[in-house]
């Protein structure tokens, strides 16, 4: 049952687009929160001991959101630690568990701030804008909540499977003999590689929607060679337009009135990598649509995927805010500089970055309005996201392409996957990314994974690896560094066999992943959950964030810290454990409910199949156009009798509702201890291997 509050006269964001049955409520009374009113909206609820608060998306901390202060504010911040209130995207949905079971969407483009038990252990504090169109979610379970509120909000984005393979990518690789040299290294090593990631290098002076004729000359070619090779190349498509006479993308925008306006009604002048640039007004559908067919440039040289970035939207300075850091320097360089001085000098040339008041001096266009750009800020990211979906989608009705973006609010969940932004090469971020995925998929984020092996900073051939011991099962799986960091792509290290075999373990349990994922997404459900949501009656399970739910089968519990041999693991029912090295180094072992300590070493990862279900996997392969499909492997944990609904499609077509994209296989433990396998297609099953 959702109800809805409608507060004020919020501008509209359209993250909702479902037909639940709502009740629309008078704004005086919302259910469980004590209001109060006054320039803004704050909401007030009393937490008993065992409350537990889930969601907000992408955001620091554990799963269990209490004890912290959080903003939703999209904000630039690669270096972030725990003492941050908020990252790259916003994501204003949360859950409440303890006496209460109810969810909540503050829909509004402005900042909300929740604090979640910070001010006062027991109190959460919600505080919006007077805008604000308030829902209020209630079920019986944590992840009923989440399947309504999804219903709510629309289908998640679905990408292609060969978005799904391993991507490389860094900043940057700078010329065409660049890239090859990285798929070679990749196909010589049997490294499976699926795509290349472009930097902003690959452009002309940072231009959007151009190509640096002299690092990737013919560059239609180029990506036909790598279609040959199996390679995907994955451009990035950046907010900012540059400003330089004669750029098309450029003088169209101003010819039109397309960007962004400061105060007197000239168009808004930031500084990002190109330099100085204009913002797009991606709320403007006009511009939408104006910015989203300049994608085809590059579809028509055979591009299928995009990153969307810089787009919170990120502003290094603007010229006014460089104006006065200048002046200032002028000022007090004629003085001799004190220690006062100097903190001053610093903190302006510091807070030149991503400064509030720059977001408070441009506007937009929006629904026949001019709104000041911090009232909409939330949403910049996600349209444009959206300008390029819906045009994608013009140009290719049928077909799915690979996006993804930076920023994001809920709603452009519909139209792209997000990565996490800006990581560093920290235990403590591996660690934070295992945390943060059921977070984003409550949010309807399902299509999503981090900077694998950490994007600033010097990352280790351990952590890497480790790293990528999680992230093959994020749908998401990219290796990406930032420029003047270490070398990161697998082959780099001493031990590239093993990069190969953990790698290459993606893609022997791709079907298994891309099914999962998938069905998620069509079905409205989470792909990682929490033990809580499903062992919620154990007091153990309840509280553990370092374990995860990936799909209906399995249960993982990734090492993230160095040097560490294995780790605790708790079982909150009888599992089949699966070590693996590779498809064919692993052990089997039935575990019982409880702790246990588990050696893993470097070179494996350690996965959990569930009572009375399935794990299929495939034969392996160096890119998913190879994999073989039909030819499938079952491990189960079988004590009577399991079924899986394994989802399989061509992985491009956007045709996800037909019948025979389900298989149904099941297996029965016989009278005399065997195990019977069957399915309801054509299926060649390899091998089977259960255990009761
Ligand atoms: C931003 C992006 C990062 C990219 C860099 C250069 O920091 O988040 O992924 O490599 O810009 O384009």
């Amino acid at each position: 049952m959702v109800k809805k509050f409608k507060f004020g006269r919020v501008l509209e964001t359209e993250a909702v687009t479902g037909k639940p049955e709502w009740m629309e409520m008078s704004a005086k009374q919302v259910p469980y929160f004590q209001l109060e009113e006054n320039q803004e909206l704050v909401f007030h609820y009393q937490m008993d001991k065992e409350t537990m608060i889930y969601g907000l998306g992408e955001q620091i901390r554990g799963i269990d959101k209490r004890g912290w202060l959080y903003e939703s504010n999209c904000s630039d911040d690669p270096q972030h630690q725990e003492g941050k209130h908020s990252l790259y995207g916003a994501h204003n949905f949360f859950m409440i568990s303890g006496k209460d079971t109810f969810g909540v969407f503050l829909d509004t483009p402005e900042r909300v701030t929740f604090d979640f038990g910070y001010s006062d252990k027991n109190e959460i504090t919600v505080k919006a804008p007077e805008d604000l169109d308030f829902y209020l979610i209630e079920a019986e379970s944590m992840e009923k909540i989440v399947t309504e509120f999804r219903e709510m909000i629309g289908q998640s984005y679905i990408a292609p499977k060969w978005a799904l393979g391993y991507g490389q990518s860094r900043w940057s690789y700078f010329n065409a003999d660049e890239v090859r040299e990285v798929v070679k290294e990749h196909r010589e090593n049997h490294i499976p590689l699926d795509s290349v990631y472009l930097d902003i290098d690959y452009m002309e002076r940072y231009k959007d929607f151009t190509v640096d004729g002299k690092t990737f000359p013919e560059f239609e070619k180029f990506t036909e060679e790598m279609r040959k090779q199996k390679i995907h190349l994955v451009p990035i498509i950046d907010a900012g337009v540059k400003i330089e006479e004669g750029y098309e993308v450029y003088e169209e925008g101003v010819r039109n009135g397309y960007f962004c306006k400061d105060q007197e009604g000239k168009d808004f002048v930031a500084g990002v990598w190109p330099g100085r640039v204009h913002f797009p007004d991606m709320l403007c559908p006009q511009v939408r649509d104006w910015f989203g067919k300049k994608y085809k440039f590059l579809t028509d040289m055979g591009i299928e995927g995009f990153w969307n970035d810089m787009n919170e939207p990120a502003i290094f300075y603007s010229e006014e805010g460089l104006k006065e850091a200048i002046q200032f320097v002028n000022e007090v360089s004629k003085e001799n500089i004190g220690l006062q001085e100097f903190f001053e000098l610093k903190e302006k040339i510091n807070g030149l970055a991503n400064n509030p008041k720059d977001y408070s001096s441009f506007y937009h266009q929006y629904q026949g309005e001019t709104v000041v750009h911090d009232k909409v800020h939330n949403l910049y990211g996600y349209y444009m996201t959206r300008a390029a979906a819906e045009a994608l989608e013009q140009m290719e009705p049928d077909k799915r392409f690979l996006l993804f973006s930076r920023s994001s609010y809920i709603g452009m969940h519909r139209y792209g996957g997000i990565w996490t932004g800006d990581n560093m090469s920290w235990w403590s971020h591996l660690l934070l990314n295992i945390k943060m995925m059921p977070s984003l998929n409550m949010c309807g984020f399902l299509y999503t994974g981090a900077d694998t092996g950490g994007f600033s900073g010097d990352t280790t051939e351990d952590l890497l690896l480790r790293w990528l011991e999680f992230s093959i099962f994020t749908p998401l799986l990219r290796n990406h560094a930032a420029l003047a960091t270490r070398n990161q792509e697998a082959y780099r290290f001493t031990d590239q066999k093993t990069f190969a075999k953990i790698i290459g373990m993606r893609y022997v349990l791709l079907p298994y992943i891309y099914s999962e994922y998938v069905k998620a997404a069509l079905e409205n459900k989470m792909y990682f959950r929490p033990l809580s949501f499903v062992y919620g009656e154990d007091r153990r399970a309840k509280k553990i964030e370092d374990q995860l739910l990936v799909g209906e089968s399995l249960m993982i519990a990734p090492v993230y810290e160095q040097n560490a041999q294995g780790r605790y693991v708790y079982l909150p029912e009888r599992m089949m454990m699966v070590k693996y090295k590779s498809r064919e180094e692993y052990t089997t072992e039935l575990l019982e409910k409880g702790d246990h300590y588990i050696e893993i070493a470097l070179e494996e990862f350690a996965i959990f199949i569930r009572k009375n279900h399935l794990l299929v996997l495939s034969t392996g392969a160096e890119c998913v156009e190879e994999l073989e499909e039909n030819k499938l492997a079952v491990l189960g944990y079988v004590e009577s009798s399991a079924e899986y609904v394994l989802y399989q499609d061509d992985g491009f077509s956007k045709d996800y509702w037909k019948k025979d994209h389900y298989i149904t296989i099941t297996a029965e433990k016989e009278t005399d201890g065997s195990f019977t396998v069957k399915q309801n297609r054509s299926l060649e099953i390899v091998k089977t291997e259960c255990l009761s």
